[in-house]
């Protein structure tokens, strides 16, 4: 069975990313054994970036190289310009990730150039995965708000949006980066965005700063939305927007669905068992999930029942 809503998995990515500690490779693996494992059936693995700007994910060739993928799961990586493409273009991953701001500031900061530079230096990059046949991912960074500009405008998203699509992209997701969206805003975003690409082209990319993003998944499921992405545990930000936390934990999206019996193809206890590993045995700090802390709240209530 198909399932009724796509969960495209950031944890490793966007979530590793914005770790002070560097995770090994062989931890790495691990977890994006533990996230296709989980029934996760798309996994955003890492990024082509800089190593200097993120050195967090400095191994991207050697993990990329080392990565036993699973039957039925599609891997992407971040992919910015030309150099991000070359490296891609040897790995045998199926999606190319790339991303731009709606707002100067925040694309300046994270990419060292203009936005209009920065898509001119999309141009090959997208000629290339076009001949390539592989499907461009195109993530338009700050749609709600920007933490060096404040408001963003709709229409400068919208005319980002026509840009991407002009230039090949497959998908869109839309990313409240710094998590100040209200479901209202985002309701009007899809509806505006969805004028421009069909639906089921879309995905949200929800940061949970204000503690939001639970209520956005749902305001852009009710607008139309299939496609969400999300990390295991609450993991995620980005070091260059001052402030930004993690990304809308994958445990409560499921669970919302699940109970709300919209299938998501995803089992809770093998994600809740995954992230319980990523807090002992990789970062050594209790992540923020919501539905994680309540499972593992009621796994260690039943374990002292047994114990009596
Ligand atoms: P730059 O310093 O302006 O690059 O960085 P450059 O083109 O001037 O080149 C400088 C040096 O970097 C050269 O090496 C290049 O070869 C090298 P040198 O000659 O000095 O030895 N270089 C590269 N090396 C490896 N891979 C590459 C690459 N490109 C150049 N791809 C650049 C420009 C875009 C590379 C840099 O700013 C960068 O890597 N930025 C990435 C920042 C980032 O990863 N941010 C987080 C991800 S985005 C995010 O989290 C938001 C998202 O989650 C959605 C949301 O939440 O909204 C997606
Ligand atoms: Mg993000």
């Amino acid at each position: 069975m198909h399932p009724e809503v796509h969960l495209y998995e950031v944890g490793a990515r966007d979530g590793l990313q914005n770790e002070a500690d560097v995770v090994t490779t062989a931890a790495k693996l691990e977890l994006l054994d533990r996230m296709a494992a989980a029934g996760l059936r798309q996994i955003e693995v890492t990024s082509f970036v800089s190593p200097k700007w993120i050195p967090q994910l400095a191994d991207a060739d050697d993990l990329v190289a080392r990565l036993v993928r699973r039957p039925g799961v599609r891997y992407s990586a971040l992919v910015p310009n030309l150099a991000g493409w070359e490296r891609f273009a040897g790995s045998g991953l199926d999606v190319a990730a790339f991303f731009v701001s709606a707002s100067e500031s925040h694309n300046r900061k994270n990419v060292n150039r203009s936005v209009a530079d920065h898509l001119e230096g999309f141009k090959p990059v997208a000629a290339a995965a076009l001949e390539a046949e592989v499907p461009l991912r195109c993530y338009v960074s700050t749609v709600c708000g920007c933490p060096y500009e404040g408001d963003v405008p709709v229409e400068q998203v919208l005319a980002l949006v026509r840009s991407l699509l002009e230039l090949g992209a497959a998908e869109i997701s839309l990313g409240d980066t710094i998590g100040i969206g209200t479901p209202r805003q985002v309701r009007a975003l899809v509806e505006a965005v969805a004028a421009e690409v069909p639906l089921e082209r879309i995905g949200l990319h929800l940061h949970d700063t204000y503690g939001r993003a639970l209520a956005n998944v749902e305001a852009g499921y009710e607008a139309g939305v299939r496609h969400f992405d999300s990390a295991l545990g609450g993991l995620g930000g980005c070091p260059y927007a001052p402030g930004a936390s993690g990304n809308v934990a994958t445990e409560d999206v499921v669970d919302l669905f699940e109970r709300s019996g919209v299938d998501t193809g995803v089992d809770l206890d093998a994600l809740v068992d995954a992230t319980s590993w990523v807090e002992k045995s990789l970062l050594g700090r209790p992540l923020p999930g919501r539905v994680y802390r309540a499972r593992l709240g009621e796994r260690e209530r039943a374990q002292r029942e047994e114990a009596h």
